[in-house]
C-alpha cells in the first residue's frame, strides 16, 4: 500500500476522501446496506435503493475533499453514547462502530426553521454527505436522525425528495404502522406524509438518504404539516 507523500512541497492541503479512512469506512456501511441488504420485493424500494448506491458510487469515484464544518452538540446528543452502545450490540454494529470513530467531528442541527419547543431536546440530526459536507455530494445527501426516548416527531412530508431510513439503534413506529428494529429500512416517498413515534426506554439512532434533485437537495424547504384538525393531539 503507498500513502500521499504529504511532506512534497505540492501536497493538497485539503483531505480527500481517499486520505480519510473514518470517513470512506462509513460511507461503506452505506453502500453495503443498500447494496447488499433486501429490497423486501419492492420494485419501488429496489430502484430507490439503485438510486442510493449510484450516488455513493459516483461520490467515492470523484474522491471529494473532505471540507471541514464546526463540530456541533445539541441536548439529545447527550444520548447518542447510549445509541451508539445498542447499535453495537445488534444488527447495525458494522454502521454503529464506524460511526463512533467520526463521532468528535459531526455537525448536529435542527431541519426546521421553526422547531417545536419539545421537540428541541429530543431531536436533531447530522449530515455526513451532502452539499454542506463533510463528504461533498450534490445528488445525495447521506446522515444520522438521533431521537430521546419517548419523542413524537411530527407529521411532515418531503417535496421532490425521497427518504429513506435505515434503523441503527433502539424501537420505533411510523405512522402508527409497525415497530422497527435495528436492520429495518423503511422508504418515504416524495410528498408521503409521514410522523415517527420512538419507544420510552432508549434512544433512537436513524441512518437515512435522501435522493433528489440537486436544487432541492440545497433547499428541501422542511415543513411540518399543521394538525388538520383544532384539538391537539
Ligand atoms: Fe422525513
Amino acid at each position: 500500500m503507498t500513502f500521499p507523500d504529504t511532506t512534497a512541497p505540492d501536497a493538497p492541503t485539503t483531505p480527500r476522501l481517499a486520505d480519510s479512512p473514518d470517513w470512506l469506512y462509513l460511507l461503506r456501511e452505506f453502500d453495503s446496506l443498500y447494496r447488499f441488504g433486501s429490497d423486501g420485493g419492492s420494485s419501488v424500494i429496489r430502484s430507490h435503493r439503485k438510486r442510493v448506491r449510484d450516488g455513493l458510487s459516483a461520490t467515492i469515484a470523484a474522491n471529494p475533499p473532505i471540507t471541514p464544518r464546526e463540530a456541533t452538540t445539541l441536548p439529545v446528543t447527550a444520548h447518542f453514547a447510549r445509541a451508539l452502545d445498542l447499535g453495537e450490540r445488534a444488527a447495525m454494529q458494522g454502521m454503529a462502530r464506524a460511526l463512533r470513530e467520526v463521532r468528535s467531528w459531526l455537525t448536529w442541527e435542527y431541519g426546521y426553521e421553526q422547531m417545536p419547543k419539545p421537540l428541541m431536546r429530543k431531536y436533531a440530526f447530522c449530515e455526513i454527505l451532502g452539499q454542506k459536507g463533510p463528504i461533498l455530494s450534490d445528488r445525495l445527501n447521506l446522515g444520522f436522525v438521533l431521537f430521546a426516548p419517548n419523542t413524537t416527531y411530527p407529521q411532515h412530508s418531503h417535496h421532490e425528495i425521497e427518504e429513506s431510513y435505515i434503523s441503527v439503534a433502539g424501537a420505533w413506529s411510523e405512522n402508527n404502522g409497525a415497530v422497527y428494529a435495528p436492520g429495518s429500512l423503511i422508504y418515504n416517498g416524495s410528498g408521503v406524509e409521514h410522523r415517527i413515534t420512538t419507544g420510552d426506554r432508549d434512544p433512537c439512532l436513524l441512518a437515512y438518504a435522501w435522493v433528489g434533485p440537486a436544487q432541492r437537495l440545497a433547499a428541501p424547504d422542511m415543513k411540518l404539516t399543521p394538525p388538520r384538525r383544532s384539538k391537539s393531539g
